[in-house]
């Protein structure tokens, strides 16, 4: 059987987003319904507030699988890291925490790969071969990394360390407001953090998404970078579509050839 509807879920730092979505077309097929993310982010309060999102839905098996992106490495359904969520994510059996709080068999993912996912099934990067880099500027920096359309998962580059510091602590959106840079002084150290990773991987292009993406107007110009940088296209939503992406076998969410 063909899946065609998925429910897709962005857990982030401040709040848990989810949608219903078309497979097919990456539309959402009812309204993006977002609750706040709990205080502090522990696995069992996020997963109550999951059920609640999903409850609003009134979600059920026959409805379709659920997909779930989480700031975390996440390997067979255990999550490894903890990105702006509570350390006690850190070696969880998520799925398993998931499966008894909801009752549903969710597919788990980092967040990043959900938005890149996203991307490269219906926005910026439908069209794009060889090494693909999706870059989500927000409270972090998130990565995700495809060659030719396949994903790399749980890629951590926004953690590379530049000049001693850890690439989010200049590079994120975050860091722009914390020092209060112009965007052009901060456009600099995106430009620095973009260049290391073009150095190392030879990327072939990068898209920029997260909190970023509808503010690209604002730095695209300073950016200097010897491969082209495309603003992501799916907005707030790439995390909900990738999400629910992540619930189709691999073959199936190459991007459209
Ligand atoms: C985390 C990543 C996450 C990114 C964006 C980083 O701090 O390490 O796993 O994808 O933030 O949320």
């Amino acid at each position: 059987m063909t899946i065609k509807r998925a429910l897709g879920i962005d857990i982030g730092g401040t709040g848990v987003k989810g949608a219903p979505v078309n497979l097919r077309s990456g539309e959402l097929t009812r309204e993006r319904f977002r609750l706040l993310t709990p205080q502090p982010a522990t696995p069992s309060a996020v997963a109550e507030t999951v059920f609640e999102l999903i409850r609003h839905f009134g979600w059920s098996e026959q409805d379709g699988p659920i997909g779930i992106g989480l700031p975390s490495v996440v390997k067979q359904g255990v999550t490894h890291t903890a990105g702006n969520i509570d350390s006690a994510w850190i070696s969880c059996d998520a799925a398993a925490l998931f499966k008894t709080v909801t009752g549903f068999q969710v597919a788990l993912l980092n967040d990043a790969d959900a938005a890149g996912l996203a991307e490269m099934r219906f926005g910026a990067g439908r069209d794009l071969a060889g090494l693909i880099a999706v870059v989500t500027l927000g409270t972090g920096i998130g990565t995700a990394l495809f060659y030719n359309g396949q994903l790399i998962p749980n890629a951590e580059l926004g953690h590379l360390i530049i000049r001693d510091k850890d690439a989010e602590r200049r590079a994120s959106l975050a860091a722009r407001e914390r020092h209060e840079w112009s965007w052009k002084k901060w456009a600099g150290h995106v430009s620095e953090y973009l260049g290391e990773l073009r150095r190392l991987l030879w990327c072939d292009a990068f898209i920029i998404g997260g909190g970023a993406s509808n503010k690209f107007d604002r730095f695209a110009t300073y950016l200097e970078c010897p491969a082209p940088v495309l603003p992501a296209q799916m907005a707030n939503l790439a995390g909900i579509v990738g999400a629910a992406l992540a619930t189709l076998p691999p073959s199936q969410v190459k991007p459209r050839s």
